[in-house]
């Protein structure tokens, strides 16, 4: 198996897939509570041509897929394309991250279908600040979801949580205490200027190492465990059942020298980088009838162009207007 690796001698094992930009929230840093103008169906990947993406990456060693959005089970068809991606042959882990609020309904069918575990987003524990945060009272909802969640056995559920200072500052310890007793793991995202968010969070960013000093403060220091093939550290509280996962996306220095991921968008562009407007088109390539080899190609060029780091700082304004990227067209 010949793998992916970039310029930078960045080896790619993990890809997050877009199968939709549709949310049916609007979270304030992500969308506008008018919503954003869909992109019509006829220009989203198919899920035959997600599947024939997907089956060149995996041979070329891909061994973890998330399902992301929009909010992925509000596509038609999910349940099916999870069994697809499922038989791939050398796929290793296959996760989906979700809003959780159609989860409860689902999520037997999602853990039949092959889906091993979800990431439900979760940033607060109060459901009026639910309710604030995403324009949709439907806390109640998404508490049933991950509860369903993980008596499917799509476990551990992990809960992110994104930290806003000046709105669950106040809340790390209580996801903390969650741990104690449920074998969750709770992940801190830190506060990214994408989407609603354009420039670097001066006020409301709230870095990984402080949160990781304001929940030893209350439970004492933090155990250090193995790191997955994602981007967050893990932690548990000693004696806890659940963990903890940091995500210094901007804070942590070698953040982009340990990133082997690469992004589909739901209109089926390749993005080596979250961080950055390169992108390479495969839906136009694919429509027009190229074959596999060629397909391949492109993706390695795409890989090829992962730049070596995302360079967002202090004072730095990131997307301009022209081509303003937010998680739900990128998938997080
Ligand atoms: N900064 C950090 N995380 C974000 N997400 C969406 N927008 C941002 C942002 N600006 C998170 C969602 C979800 C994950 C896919 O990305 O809350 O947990
Ligand atoms: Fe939807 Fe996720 Fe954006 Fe919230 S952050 S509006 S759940 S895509």
């Amino acid at each position: 198996m010949r793998p992916l690796i970039d310029l930078h001698g960045r080896r790619i094992r993990y890809l997050r897939i877009s199968i939709t930009d549709r949310c049916n929230l609007r979270c304030r840093y992500c969308m506008p509570l008018s919503g954003i103008r869909w992109v019509p169906h006829e220009r989203v990947l198919s899920y035959e041509e997600m599947l024939r993406i997907l089956r060149i990456c995996i041979k070329r060693g891909v061994e973890k897929v998330r399902i992301t959005g929009g909010e992925p089970l509000l596509r038609k068809g999910i349940v099916d394309f999870i069994s697809q991606v499922n038989t791939i042959d050398g796929l290793r882990d296959l996760t989906l991250t979700t809003n959780g609020i159609l989860l409860e309904p689902m999520a037997l069918q999602l853990k039949e279908a092959g889906l091993r575990r979800v990431n439900v987003s979760l940033d607060t524990l109060d459901a009026e600040k639910f309710a604030y945060i995403t324009h949709v009272d439907a806390f109640h909802e998404v508490i049933r979801g991950i509860c369903a969640a993980h008596e499917q056995g799509l476990s551990p559920v992990k809960i992110n949580a994104v930290a806003i200072r000046g709105f669950n500052d106040g809340e790390i310890s209580d996801f903390a205490q969650l741990t104690m007793t449920l074998p969750l793991q709770v992940r801190f995202i830190e506060l990214m200027p994408i989407g609603c968010i354009t420039k670097y969070p001066e006020n409301e960013n709230i870095s990984a190492t402080q949160i990781k000093e304001s929940i030893e403060q209350r439970f004492g220091p933090l155990e250090t465990l193995e790191r997955g093939l994602g981007p967050a550290w893990i932690y548990r509280i000693p004696g806890a059942r659940g963990s903890i996962g940091l995500i210094g996306a901007l804070s942590e220095r070698d953040f982009c020298g340990s990133c082997n991921r690469i992004r589909i968008t739901a209109t089926g562009n390749l993005r080596p980088c979250l961080f950055s407007e390169e992108h390479i088109d495969l839906l136009g390539p694919m429509r027009g009838g190229i074959l596999d080899e060629e397909l391949e190609a492109l993706i390695e060029e795409g890989v090829r162009r992962k730049p070596s780091g995302h360079g967002v700082c202090r004072g730095m304004e990131l997307f301009h207007e022209a081509g303003r990227a937010r998680m739900s067209d990128i998938g997080g």
